[in-house]
């Protein structure tokens, strides 16, 4: 049966604004945050402490997560690439840190600049460090479907990496289709297969890219598996600046409204939530791609 209730990963800000050409105002940002907050979005990942030039449109890390620290009620999940990173974030007073690795040997490379293994090796240290300090830790898995320089991923990679992450310590998991090419059955494939290697269904959350237009297919897929972690970025904003042909992430108003229909709770205002990416799509100086926020907004 389907979930009851489904907590939404907000990662516009991040995942979203990481991709963007113009770089957006940290004070723009910091709205963007609280008006997510204020559409209620209880979990919003609000930027990366990476190395400033690989992703210089979150190069104000520390000057944003200060202006949001303060919001109650509301998560602020953070990336952290390596042991600097890890530090930048909690000297912030960070509690949550997510650590992105990849199923595959060319995102790693591209995007960490490491082996995939020299990756895991970087994560492990900082996953303990993090747990040391009372955060929760979130481990990314990247190209879990498909690569653009590898094509299809054997499922049995992906379970690997999940697993080494599991193993590390890792709070939970979140199932990367960095560049939106899978589809349902592929999905019920990967989370049979996590299953039967001891990675429970209730550690995972879903990271959808759209693509191709499956990404609410493959949500419907993973929440007939039972997953209730659901990632997706307000108003359809994203992309991975190190991944050809990546697209923006699920907008979170077309998972809203999908779960709205379904009568799965999540505690989300999407009419706040539309207004807000309405708001920011004139920041960014063109219409969402979401189809909920243009029908919603021309009515
Ligand atoms: P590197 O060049 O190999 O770094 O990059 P290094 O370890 O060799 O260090 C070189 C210099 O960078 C040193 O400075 C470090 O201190 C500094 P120096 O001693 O030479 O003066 N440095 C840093 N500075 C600030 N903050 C840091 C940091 N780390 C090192 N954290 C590195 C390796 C990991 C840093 C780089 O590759 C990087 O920043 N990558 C991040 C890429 C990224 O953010 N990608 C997007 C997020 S992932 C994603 O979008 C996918 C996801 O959405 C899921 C999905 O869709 O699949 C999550
Ligand atoms: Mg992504």
């Amino acid at each position: 049966g389907l979930p009851a209730r489904v907590r939404i990963h907000e990662v516009g800000a991040r995942d979203g604004l990481q991709n963007e050409k113009a770089s957006v105002p940290t004070r723009v940002k910091a709205e963007f945050v609280r008006r997510l907050a204020g559409a209620g979005l209880t979990t919003i990942e609000a930027t990366s402490f990476v190395h400033p030039e690989w992703v210089p449109q979150l190069a104000d890390a520390e000057e944003l997560f200060p202006l949001v620290a303060g919001l109650s009620g509301v998560d602020l999940p953070v990336l952290v690439p390596n042991d600097r990173g890890l530090d930048r974030a909690l000297a912030l007073g960070a509690r949550r840190v997510a650590v992105f690795a990849s199923a595959t040997e060319s995102f790693a490379k591209a995007n960490l600049n490491r082996t995939l293994d020299e990756s895991l090796a970087v994560f492990e240290p900082v996953v303990a460090r993090a747990r040391d300090a009372g955060a929760h830790v979130r481990g990314y898995v990247s190209m879990c479907f498909g690569d653009p320089w590898e094509g299809a991923v054997p499922v049995h990679q992906v379970v690997r990496v999940c697993r080494a992450l599991r193993d590390m310590g890792c709070d939970e998991l979140s199932l990367g289709d960095t560049i939106g090419v899978a589809t349902p059955g592929q999905v019920r494939a990967l989370l049979t297969a996590l299953d039967g290697a001891g990675v429970p269904t209730p550690v995972l959350g879903v990271h959808f890219h759209d693509t191709y237009g499956q990404a609410l297919a493959n949500t419907y897929a993973a929440l007939q598996h039972g997953v209730s972690t659901v990632d997706a970025s307000a108003g359809g904003l994203g992309g991975c600046p190190y991944a050809r042909s990546a697209t923006g992430n699920l907008a979170t108003e077309d998972l809203v409204w999908m779960l709205r229909g379904l009568g799965i709770d999540t505690g989300v205002d999407l009419d706040r939530l539309v207004a807000t990416s309405v708001w920011m799509a004139e920041h960014l100086g063109r219409p969402s791609p979401s189809r909920t926020v243009r029908a919603l907004s021309h009515k």
